[in-house]
């Protein structure tokens, strides 16, 4: 059979997510369930609600994927999974789902990395596009600097050492009185706001470091925010979300081109939820075509979490011979 139809299911945060894929890179349908409502009034995401909400919704999610393409049970010949990194009670969920088909219908299964998955994103975005080449992957959990060689090959080259990028967005976004998630609410106020008004410090750590550190930054914001409000001076929330937004994109934007002149990559790409944001787009946009690097990025929808992107991964990995077991297991800290 030359043409496999993958079943990729993703719970590993606060997304209930299965799509439907051809060959790989073609999607024939990618429903998300969000969650983000049910975990708003919390302020972040809760574990025990994610994992109750999952189990409520999968098969319900599962049903609406294989509907809008058009496809049966029957034409599923592939199944792939997020086994993490993520939370375990949420990446349970999916991963019993998709055993379950995969014992039912006696077809192979493959686990994949989450981390993976926003890489393989641009594979999708892009039917063209080819390895090697450097990926920044900043989301929630995770901020890499990755060369990925080959499919399945892959060289973490930077990490961050404390705060994921899209943490201190997140927790910034609080401070500010934002809903959560709250990246996209940065990103909006921003785009209003004066991003030069208050000089935050970036960390670029020892020199010819390709890590991250946003930890200090975000206290620097949190403390500016609290002895603002002590003096009992107004805060313009728009001038905080530019500010502190430049400085995070410029540690972003400057350690990954350096990255990829670094490594002589023709290629640049993005991934992850905060690839979403405009500025960073922007900024690696303008850096790269200055250098004569081709720079890429999945679409917002593929950007943040979402099981097309794990059926591209799972895609590979199974046409390259491996296969999971039926006693896979969630391993909530994965590493790439
Ligand atoms: O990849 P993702 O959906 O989930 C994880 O695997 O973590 O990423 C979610 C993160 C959140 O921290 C969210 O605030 C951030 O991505 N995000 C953004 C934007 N859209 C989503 N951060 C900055 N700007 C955005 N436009
Ligand atoms: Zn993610």
């Amino acid at each position: 059979k030359d043409r496999v139809i993958t079943l990729a299911i993703e719970t590993s945060c606060d997304e209930t997510s299965v799509s439907i894929l051809e060959n790989g890179r073609w999607v024939l349908s990618n429903i998300i369930a969000s969650q983000i409502e049910q975990h708003q009034k919390f302020g972040g995401v809760v574990p025990e609600v994610a994992s109750r909400k999952h189990i409520e919704v999968i098969n319900q999610v599962i049903q609406q994927a294989l509907q809008e393409s058009k496809l049966d049970f029957s034409d599923v010949n592939h199944v792939a999974v997020t086994y993490g990194p993520g939370l375990v009670g949420a990446l349970l969920v999916g991963v019993a789902a998709a055993k379950a088909i995969a014992f039912a219908r006696g077809i192979p299964l493959n686990g994949v990395n989450h981390i993976e998955g926003h890489i393989y994103a641009n594979f999708i975005e892009d039917k063209d596009l080819e390895p090697p080449f450097i990926t920044l992957v900043v989301s929630g959990g995770h901020s890499h600097l990755v060369h990925v060689k080959d499919y399945g090959i892959y060289e973490v080259l930077g990490r961050t050492r404390d705060d994921a990028a899209g943490e201190a967005f997140d927790k910034i976004a609080r401070a500010l009185g934002l809903n959560y998630p709250g990246g996209p609410e940065i990103d909006r106020l921003a785009k209003v706001g004066d991003k030069y008004a208050i000089e935050f410090p970036k960390a670029y750590l020892e020199e010819g470091s390709y890590d991250f550190s946003f930890s200090g930054l975000k206290s620097a914001v949190l403390n500016y925010i609290n002895s603002q409000k002590m003096k009992g001076n107004d805060i313009i929330a728009e001038d905080v979300a530019a500010s502190f937004q430049r400085a995070v994109v410029e540690i972003l934007a400057e350690k990954t081109i350096k990255c990829g002149i670094d490594k002589g990559v023709q290629t640049i790409c993005l991934a992850g939820g905060v690839a979403a944001n405009s500025s960073l787009r922007n900024h690696l946009k303008d850096l790269c075509s200055q250098h004569g690097i081709a720079f890429k990025y999945p679409s917002l929808k593929l950007c943040t979490d979402n099981a097309a992107m794990i059926g591209c991964v799972g895609y590979y990995d199974y046409i390259k011979g491996l296969r999971s077991p039926l006693s896979l297991n969630a391993v909530p800290s994965l590493k790439l």
